[in-house]
């Protein structure tokens, strides 16, 4: 089978460095004389047929963006065996020969259904949650960067008031974002379940608050526990006011770091090396120092 046709999708909470690795996967295609075809809104494009053909006018001054050109989906639908066949027939009435799937590892799971029912994939880890078996996935060092510098925002404020903050952090079930951060800006204050004893955490807070320690901040996994209650228990327990803070989306927007870029062009390129040595259903991801090429059963952690 010679290849021809190459689609991609995001898919998933979007991430940066996804528009870079739809920019790798485009360059490698042109040196390659393939066409590569976008797919809108995750899998939910492929069951309304929502396909476009890439050009330079369609990428250009997008690259660089957060966010992703292509738009992500969390698709219900797919899950419906009526609209998961119509999503494998518009595939091969589309004549696509492989389909680029970038996203975290519900999409995955995705791209392992439509691996088994004949379509050829590749899987590039894009969240920013970090719960794939990989090193980082895309768009990982952004958001860790962007809660690093909004908290040095915040800290601004809570130094002149001396207040305490509680900031909910992102990352799904996965540690690794509230872990980075904390480690980034020197606090073990880290609430990581619903299983957390106040009373320590309070005595933690007291013993560090003694003007010569930056103002109390505590990180809050999304999940784990109501921020606004916690503030007013540790405001009595404390006597610090406490400020609770939802960053939201600013953790996951904003421009690509030089790292996801790199890392998101270098795969989007490799996917298409994998596709024209006909090594199909792979994840290819950063792991150890390089990109590395793994099986798609071998990337969750959860
Ligand atoms: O997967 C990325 C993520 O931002 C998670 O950290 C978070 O749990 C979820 O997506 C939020 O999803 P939504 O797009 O529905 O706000």
């Amino acid at each position: 089978m010679k290849i021809k046709n190459i689609a991609i999708l995001t898919s998933g909470g979007d991430a940066p460095g996804m528009n870079s690795a739809i920019y790798g996967a485009f360059c490698e295609c042109q040196k390659n004389d393939l066409k590569i075809f976008g797919i809108f809104n995750g899998y939910d494009g492929l069951i309304d047929n929502n396909f476009i053909e890439l050009n330079y006018s369609f990428l250009s001054g997008r690259i660089n963006r957060g966010g992703s050109i292509l738009r992500c989906g969390r698709s219900k639908r797919f899950l419906k065996s009526n609209h998961f066949k119509l999503a494998i027939t518009n595939l091969k009435n589309n004549k696509i020969d492989a389909l680029i799937i970038i996203g975290g590892d519900g999409s995955l799971k995705g791209a392992m259904k439509l691996r088994d029912n004949g379509i050829n994939v590749i899987c590039l880890p894009g969240t920013i949650d970090n719960d794939l078996n990989f090193t980082y996935t895309i768009g990982f060092d952004t958001a860790t960067n962007n809660i690093v510098n909004s908290i040095d925002n915040i800290c601004d404020s809570l130094s002149a008031f001396n207040y305490g903050a509680i900031i909910k952090i992102m990352g799904n079930k996965c540690t690794d974002l509230i872990d980075t951060v904390g480690k980034a800006i020197n606090t073990d204050l880290l609430i990581k379940s619903n299983d957390f004893n106040i009373t320590n955490l309070a005595k933690s807070i007291k013993s560090n608050n003694d003007g010569n320690h930056l103002p109390p901040i505590v990180l809050v996994l999304e999940n784990s526990a109501n921020i606004e209650n916690l503030c007013e228990i540790l405001q009595e327990k404390c006597k610090i006011q406490f400020r609770p803070h939802i960053l939201g989306y600013i953790q996951r927007g904003g421009t690509p770091s030089a790292f996801d870029r790199r890392y998101g062009i270098s795969a989007g390129k490799l996917a298409i090396q994998s596709i024209l040595d006909k090594k199909f259903n792979c994840a290819i991801g950063f792991d150890n120092n390089s990109l590395v090429s793994k099986s798609i059963e071998n990337c969750f952690k959860f």
